[in-house]
């Protein structure tokens, strides 16, 4: 059986006193999950001591949204495996389409960050996905192939979970089906050519289409931005509810 990880991703969200609150308020939300299911949060840099702090005992892990490939060096503005590893963070986002965007990251570059990550024991989450005009063209599963086998090139498949997020689904309110997200989902998993694999759907997951999207075959989590930030909304999320048929 895959493990269910709910993920949620902060972006340039929260001060640390801000964190603090969030988990005061989080905590006891999610103090009672089904088995087989773990919950992830990656803050920014500046809240991870604290949030790591104020989770503990709770069983939530902590995510950082990046990771360098080195482990030290000149590279102004970059974080390391193991200045990560001091804060007991377990997860790392890497190639997220916001720094594949912004700062033009690129597949090789992301997948030396999984590779780092891995390295160190930290569990990279790849994410991947096409644009808008992509999927329009019908470009997108030739896009997504590509940044999957570049990605997870000598990763252990094992240890890795691949985060599909088509990028017009990402802060627009439009979630994308989820039969479709499922489809897409079913193809990384033949692409990864490793059937245990994590696969998440990021992209507008709120807690209203949260149960819908975990009831199919391939979705084995989320990766949650914006609806991540509200502690009783997120908590809500971790505790999606399966129908009978599919528990
Ligand atoms: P969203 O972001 O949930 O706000 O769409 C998802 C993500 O970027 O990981």
């Amino acid at each position: 059986m895959r493990k269910a990880v709910i993920a949620g991703n902060w972006k340039m969200h929260m001060t640390c006193a801000e964190a603090q609150a969030f988990a005061d308020a989080f905590k006891p939300l999610v103090a009672n999950l089904p088995a087989g299911r773990s919950v992830v949060l990656a803050p920014p840099f500046t809240a991870i001591a604290t949030l790591s702090n104020a989770l503990q005992g709770s069983g939530v892990q902590i995510s950082a949204q990046n990771i360098h490939w080195q482990e030290k060096g000149a590279f102004t503005g970059m974080i390391s495996a193991p200045m990560l590893l001091e804060h007991g963070v377990t997860h790392a986002i890497v190639g997220h389409s916001e720094p594949r965007k912004y700062y033009s990251e690129t597949d090789e570059q992301i997948n030396l960050r999984a590779r780092s990550a891995q390295k160190h024991g930290i569990v990279p989450i790849l994410c991947v996905g096409e644009s808008d005009s992509q999927r329009e063209a019908g470009e997108a599963e030739r896009v997504i192939r590509r940044q999957v086998e570049q990605g997870v090139d000598g990763l252990d498949p094992a240890r890795l979970i691949v985060a599909y997020e088509p990028i017009w689904a990402i802060g627009t309110g439009k979630t994308c089906e989820a039969a479709e997200a499922n489809r897409i989902c079913g193809l990384i998993r033949q692409w990864v050519g490793y059937p245990e694999v994590v696969i998440q759907y990021g992209g507008s997951v709120n807690p209203a289409t949260i149960d819908q999207l975990m009831a199919q075959s391939d979705i084995d989590g989320v990766l949650v931005g914006g609806a991540s930030l509200d502690p009783e909304g997120f908590a809500r999320i971790a505790n999606y509810q399966l129908p009978v048929a599919a528990v």
